[in-house]
């Protein structure tokens, strides 16, 4: 959480670094603020509340003049948000500016040390004992400066830093969270994510821990804690420009639904040659493939929707054993990870906190790690044995839509890989499997021509208290995300229940008029859906059934039906996913909620 940018060249900076931020405010957006330097000054901005505040109090960053500047757009950690606590943050004589994403976990005992020797704090924040630590160890060089400072800290961070001492240079730093470097002629750029400067460079250094980044407006140099320069290698972003800009739509969510069937389409099509999968990027022998005993499928958030789904597409397309864990949950439950077994960790981000943790926890066991992620060069991306990249694209809303719905796409690409070198698909089998697989695209495009439908049926239910959303099987995977949508962006209580387990408990919540959403996509689990419907509207339930084409019998049972194209059971879960998005959209719509900014939360989870 928490954005950071950096410019430093021949042009002003402040609007540069608005820019960013703006690209940038689904990392945090409940205060912002920027430091640029100017005539021997270091002179500062900060609002509280969203990017707009201190876009406005700086004319659109026209009052704060300067070529060299950082910005950062805030997600409270440690002090509530406020003007005080906002980020950049300064040593006292105001000749050090610091921003920092990430969190330092040993900041009281540096905090109470400084104190001692005579500094004094005015924020709440981890961040401003970096600042004063800096000072403190100032010995007119930043390299060794801030090669003492990393010695002292712990936690995770990306840091961007001014010196007033040294006109122009931008320095910066990261443990655990991301950081970018971009070049171009005009200037030189860091940022937490590739959108904030998608605009003004391709041209990108992906930094690894604790390497030191120098920068003037004509060079970005890097060195080792040991202050010797590193040489690093120079990479292009493939993302489109325009793929980080709203371009018309009312809101980056939306826009990012319709990118959908060109996400799935990015991720399977060029892996697919003369009806074959080509997964050699994953430089995964055969034999691994064949020895396999286990997976692991490990995620947070939708991410690990994915998983659960993964669980039923791999088991039943290559009969290995799938065992799904909330990353959280699985870095401290000391998993018992078997021989032959592998990690599949998902993430749109590449830099979900507990996701890594959990990477890295297998690997130090002698796991190999296979990650499905959106961001190259991230750090999940760097630290696995194997990626398979999902071409989403940027995604900017808070929500996740189409890096899910690519997601889905990689794991059946994988489940069918596996499932032909372990002899578990017939050639027949898979060749239907992968003709069908590449008619998804058009099929999501299909639903999104009836957007109208699920607007018109979610309007009625802006006011509700509760919604629930059953299925069995592999629906009731896709129903944990369809709640998890409408959930955190409208507001309305909401969760998922497997259909089977309602009356157990459930079925106990639900009142006269409550919504229940039930998908039946499942053949052979399609009467036992039907006899759960029967039951919660027999205590009045109002029932939405998503269904397949063709189940047109429904009518006699379900209230308001909302009708999928057919396609495998397995690829369901990519078409049902599309009406609960728009569902999830139309209601936060209605409510008049931030949609892309959902209040708390953050699309980039760097803190545990
Ligand atoms: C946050 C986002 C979710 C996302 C989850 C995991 O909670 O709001 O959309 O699913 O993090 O993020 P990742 O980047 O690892 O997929």
């Amino acid at each position: 959480m928490c954005g950071i940018v950096g410019y430093t060249g021949s042009m002003e900076a402040a609007p540069i670094l608005l820019d960013g931020l703006s690209k940038l405010e689904y990392r945090g957006y409940d205060s912002a603020g920027m430091a640029v330097f100017d005539h021997n000054k270091l002179h500062s901005a900060k609002a509280k509340g969203r990017l707009k505040v201190l876009y406005d109090r700086t004319d659109g960053g026209k009052t704060l003049k300067g070529q060299s500047g950082i910005g950062h757009t805030r997600w409270a950690t440690h002090g509530i948000p406020s003007e005080v606590n906002s980020h950049p943050h300064f040593n006292s004589s105001g000749t050090i500016a610091v921003v920092h994403n990430g969190i330092i976990e040993n900041y009281i005992q540096i905090k109470n040390k400084l104190i001692d020797k005579g500094y004094q704090f005015i924020s709440e924040t981890d961040t401003e004992v970096i600042s004063h630590l800096l000072d403190y160890y100032y010995d007119g060089n930043p390299l060794s400066t801030i090669a003492k400072v990393v010695n002292r800290i712990e936690g995770s961070y990306a840091l961007g830093i001014l010196f007033s001492q040294h006109p122009g240079d931008i320095y910066a730093i990261r443990k655990d969270s991301p950081l970018i470097i971009g070049v171009s002629e005009t200037g030189n750029f860091i940022a937490s994510d590739v959108p904030a400067i998608l605009k003004y460079t391709r041209n990108v250094y992906y930094t690894d821990n604790k390497e030191i980044v120098h920068l003037n407006g004509n060079q970005a140099k890097f060195y080792n804690l040991d202050l010797k320069e590193i040489q690093k290698d120079l990479s292009v972003v493939e993302w489109d420009i325009f793929a980080a800009e709203k371009y018309g739509y009312e809101h980056f969510m939306l826009k990012e639904m319709y990118e959908q069937p060109k996400a799935f389409k990015d991720t399977i099509l060029p892996r697919i040659k003369s009806n074959e999968i080509h997964l050699e990027e994953l430089s995964l022998s055969d034999e691994v493939i064949k020895k396999l005993r286990k997976l692991y499928f490990v995620a947070c958030g939708s991410a690990s929707h994915i998983c659960h789904t993964a669980k039923y597409v791999m088991e039943g397309m290559a009969r290995i054993p799938v065992e799904v864990d909330l990353a959280s949950e699985f870095r401290y439950r000391n998993p018992i990870l078997e021989p032959d077994s592998m990690l599949v960790v998902i993430s749109q981000s590449g830099e979900t906190a507990d996701t890594l943790a959990a990477l890295r926890l297998a690997k130090e066991n002698g796991i190999k790690i296979l990650s499905i992620v959106n961001v190259v060069g991230s750090s999940i991306a760097r630290e696995s044995d194997s990626v398979l990249y999902t071409w989403a694209g940027p995604e900017i809303a808070v929500a996740t839509t189409k890096a899910y719905t690519a997601q889905l796409a990689a794991v059946y690409l994988l489940s069918m890989h596996f499932g032909k070198i372990r002899d578990t698909l017939s050639t027949t089998d898979l060749n239907d499997l992968l003709t069908e697989l590449q008619t998804i695209p058009d099929k999501i495009q299909s639903i999104l021509d009836r957007k109208e439908q699920m607007q018109h049926f979610a309007n009625r239910y802006i006011g509700a208290k509760d919604i629930f959303f059953i299925g069995r099987g592999i629906d009731y995977a896709a129903s944990m995300e369809g709640s998890l949508k409408l959930k955190e962006i409208s507001y309305i209580h909401s969760e998922a229940y497997a259909a089977g387990e309602l009356k157990h408990g459930t079925i106990s919540l639900i009142e006269e008029g409550t919504l229940v959403a039930a998908t039946l996509t499942q053949e052979a689990l399609y009467k036992k859906m039907l006899g759960n419907i029967e039951e919660v509207r027999a205590r009045g339930a109002f029932v939405l059934a998503l269904t397949n084409k063709g189940n047109e019998e429904i009518e006699k049972n379900a209230d308001y039906i909302f009708y999928i194209p057919k396609t495998y059971e397995y690829f369901t879960s990519c078409l049902v996913n599309i009406p609960m998005q728009l569902f999830g959209y139309y209601v936060a719509v209605g409510k008049g909620c931030d949609v892309d900014k959902p209040r708390n939360l953050a699309k980039s989870v760097t803190v545990e």
